[in-house]
Parts: structure tokens; C-alpha cells; sequence
């Protein structure tokens, strides 16, 4: 297996680490007098105590030594109580035990996208995503290298046949093979589908054969619309890390502006992550992770996860009044998924048709809005698609959007049947 040295892209290679930062385990040594770095003197803080009011009615303080610590600079990798806290909360969430150097906090899993590119991409790399992808990742790989190889999304997540096939005609010509597979195994953006547990072991029997990581970014897996058991992660069925790079946010289950996520995988890999972070931002906010430290040392793991579960059930009465009405207003040309998991459903209308065209010539007049298809284009374009979330209206609105919904592809339709009018008329 190629190491991750030899993975890294050139701007990755032989970096030194920060010489101030590799300082900061000597701090912790008892009767250690510091005349090192260059942190301000607590004194002049302004916070002495933060007050932190849950939903759960309880309260928390932040104060003393714990006030002056979410002030302070800390450690690049994590809060220092928050840390083993992650790891305690990802044994207990998806049965995998790591150590304290495969774990790393970042500004929300976005940033681990940026990073996995940046630490990984030669301009003349290739990166496999699904067609649609999430924007914000192909954005991220676009920074650094803009070939994609589209592999397919139907109803049990990206097709791992297609992809396989693919991988060997690159083979074949002697075409370079991906550096890594970016995935969104649960509840993907915009697709709404989750991938099977045949085909996270395909991917991962892929990855072994062609030598390539895994970027596995999975902010919706506990964003559970369904009461089944949820699917181990690739990390999980990996058993130890060594190709997949998981991407865990708070973003959904939380609180999305407090940009909490968490980056685990090979210690190697994680060390690269690390360094990149030195030099970007030093360290995410040790207020906001003191926050989420907080709400975890009061509530629990398992109160914690009865939240998210509580949760969720509003988002599954969303979901189902979205299907519903789309089954009921939207002609039966057009079809969708219905999602396990996660915000999201992809609809699919007759080829022909133009999201964009729909959006910028009825949105305003019908007052109904969605994502067209381009905005997660790849390969194809995508055009008669359409990206609609059920996370921020409530149901009965949710039923009013797709009626809407539905006199727009109605408008459309009568558009392509007037062109077609005109065109027999030419
Ligand atoms: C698939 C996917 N990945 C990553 C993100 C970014 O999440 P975060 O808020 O943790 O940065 C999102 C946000 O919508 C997403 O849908």
C-alpha cells in the first residue's frame, strides 16, 4: 500500500511542523515555568464565567480555570477534555475504537473537504464523486485539480459496478487512478440516498485493488428517518484505519453555526491534517468546543442521541408530507427517492424539462423555490433535476410548495409542448 507520504501532493511535502505549536505538550508537565509562547496573559480576559442555558431546561457554567481554557489558544487537535470525549462519543456511536492521534476537530467537516484536497491533489489528479455531488465538496477539489470521475447514484447510493467498471478501462489504458473516493454514504446532498452495506464493502474491496483513500463525509447518519439499525460506517467495516478518512459534523444534530466537526483516520493521515490546521487557523474555537464539551458532560451520550432521535422525528413528518404531496400533485413522470436519512429529495422530471428555466422564469410568480439539478452537475448535466429540502418548513407548507411545485413543471411542460408546436410550424 503506497504510504502517505507518498500519497501527499508536492505543497504537502516536507512541511515543518509549527516549532511553537510541537512546543505545547512541555506546558502540561508539572512545575514547568513557561517563558515560551506567546499566549496573552488570562488576566486580561473578558470572560470570567459563560452561562449556557439547554433546551433540556438544565444549565451549565463555564467558569475558573475552564472559562480561562475556552479563552486561551489550545491545542491543534482538540479541547483537551473534549477530545477523549470524542472518542468515548465515536466508540459509542459507531463501535470503533482510535487513538488520541487519529482524531482531529475541525471548523465543521467542511473544512476536512478542503483539507483532504489540499493535502492530496496534484493538478493532475483524479478524484471519483458521485454525479450529483455535494457542491461544496467538488468546490474544495476544484481548488486544486478539476478532474472528476462521475460514478452514478441510484437508490442504494453510488453505484460501486459502475465505478468498478470504470476504474479498470482507466487501468487498462494506463490512465492514472483516483487518489480518493469522496462519498456521503447516509442521506447524500443532494441525492438523498444511502449506500448499501454490499456496496461500502464493494467500495472498500475497490479501494484495496486500485490502491486509492476513501473520503468517507457523513454529516447525515444520525439524521434517521426510519427506525431501522443504521449501517456500520466504512471506517467500521474497515476495522482498522488505514485507506478511509471519516468526516463526523455536529452541524446536523447540534448546532451548524457553532462549525464543530471532527476529522478520524490514520494517525499518519490525521499528523498531515494537523499540520495543515497549524498554519490555517492554529486550532478550531476552544469556546465552541467547551460548549459542546459542556452539553455533553451534563446530558450524556444516551440523552444526547434521544435528542437527535426526538429530532428527527420532526424531520421524518417533513419527509413524509413531501412525499405525500408529491404524490399526490406531481405528475407520475416525475420520480424521487424517498429518504432513509438526512434533508434532501432528488427529483427526476422528463427529460426536456429546464430547472433552471423553471426557477428563473415561475420562482417569483409562484413563490415556490428548489435547487436545480446543474448546481450538482458532473458529468451529465443534470438539467431536469431538481433538489428540494424538507428541513426548514413545516408540513402543511411543505404541502403548499409542492402544489406550487407541481404548477411550475405544469408551466414548463407547457413551454416544451409550445416549442415543439413552433418547431413542427418551422
Ligand atoms: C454532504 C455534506 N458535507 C459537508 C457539509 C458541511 O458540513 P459542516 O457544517 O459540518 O461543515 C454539508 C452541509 O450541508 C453536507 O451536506
Amino acid at each position: 500500500m503506497t504510504t502517505v507520504d507518498q500519497r501527499l501532493a508536492s505543497r504537502a511535502k516536507e512541511r515543518s511542523p509549527s516549532p511553537i505549536r510541537e512546543l505545547m505538550p512541555y506546558l502540561s508537565i508539572p512545575g514547568m515555568i513557561s517563558l515560551g509562547g506567546g499566549y496573552p496573559n488570562p488576566e486580561t480576559f473578558v470572560f470570567r464565567k459563560l452561562g449556557i442555558s439547554f433546551k433540556s431546561g438544565r444549565t451549565q457554567q463555564i467558569s475558573g480555570a475552564d472559562a480561562i481554557a475556552a479563552s486561551q489558544y489550545g491545542p491543534t487537535s482538540a479541547h483537551r477534555e473534549l477530545g477523549p470525549t470524542l472518542l468515548q462519543w465515536h466508540k459509542h456511536k459507531d463501535g470503533v475504537t482510535l487513538s488520541e492521534q487519529e482524531l482531529l476537530v475541525l471548523n465543521g467537516s467542511q473544512e476536512g473537504l478542503f483539507i483532504m484536497a489540499y493535502l492530496f491533489l496534484e493538478q493532475d489528479d483524479c478524484v471519483v464523486v458521485s454525479d450529483p455531488v455535494y457542491p461544496g465538496a467538488s468546490g474544495a477539489v476544484s481548488a486544486f485539480c478539476r478532474n472528476f470521475i462521475a460514478a452514478p447514484l441510484d437508490a442504494h447510493g453510488m453505484d460501486t459496478a459502475r465505478l468498478e467498471k470504470r476504474l479498470r478501462e482507466l487501468q487498462a489504458r494506463g490512465d492514472k487512478l483516483p487518489k480518493f473516493v469522496y462519498t456521503v454514504p447516509s442521506g447524500h446532498n443532494p441525492g438523498g440516498v444511502t449506500m448499501s452495506l454490499e456496496r461500502r464493502k464493494h467500495l472498500l474491496t475497490l479501494a484495496e485493488l486500485h490502491d486509492f483513500l476513501i473520503l468517507e463525509d457523513d454529516p447525515y447518519q444520525l439524521v434517521q428517518l426510519e427506525d431501522e439499525e443504521t449501517l456500520p460506517t466504512l471506517q467500521a467495516l474497515e476495522g482498522e484505519p488505514r485507506r478511509v478518512i471519516r468526516l463526523d459534523s455536529f452541524s446536523k444534530i447540534f448546532a451548524p453555526g457553532l462549525r464543530l466537526g471532527y476529522a478520524t483516520a490514520h494517525a499518519d493521515i490525521i499528523r498531515q491534517f494537523v499540520l495543515f490546521k497549524q498554519y490555517a487557523n492554529l486550532h478550531t474555537s476552544m469556546l465552541v468546543q467547551a460548549m459542546l464539551h459542556s452539553y455533553l458532560k451534563e446530558h450524556g451520550f444516551d440523552e444526547f442521541r434521544a435528542e437527535i432521535k426526538a429530532n428527527c422525528l420532526l424531520y421524518r413528518n417533513n419527509r413524509d408530507a413531501m412525499v405525500e404531496a408529491a404524490r399526490a400533485y406531481l405528475p407520475p413522470e416525475v420520480t424521487f427517492n424517498i429518504p432513509g436519512h438526512g434533508m434532501f429529495i432528488w427529483f427526476i422530471l422528463p427529460s426536456g424539462f429546464d430547472a433552471e428555466r423553471m426557477i428563473r422564469q415561475d420562482s417569483e410568480a409562484l413563490k415556490v423555490l428548489l435547487v436545480p439539478g446543474a448546481a450538482f452537475a458532473i458529468d451529465t448535466d443534470l438539467k431536469n433535476c431538481m433538489r428540494a429540502s424538507f428541513s426548514m418548513v413545516e408540513d402543511e407548507t411543505i404541502r403548499e410548495g409542492m402544489r406550487r411545485f407541481a404548477q411550475m413543471i405544469s408551466r414548463e411542460g407547457e413551454r416544451i409542448e409550445g416549442e415543439r408546436l413552433e418547431g413542427e410550424k418551422s
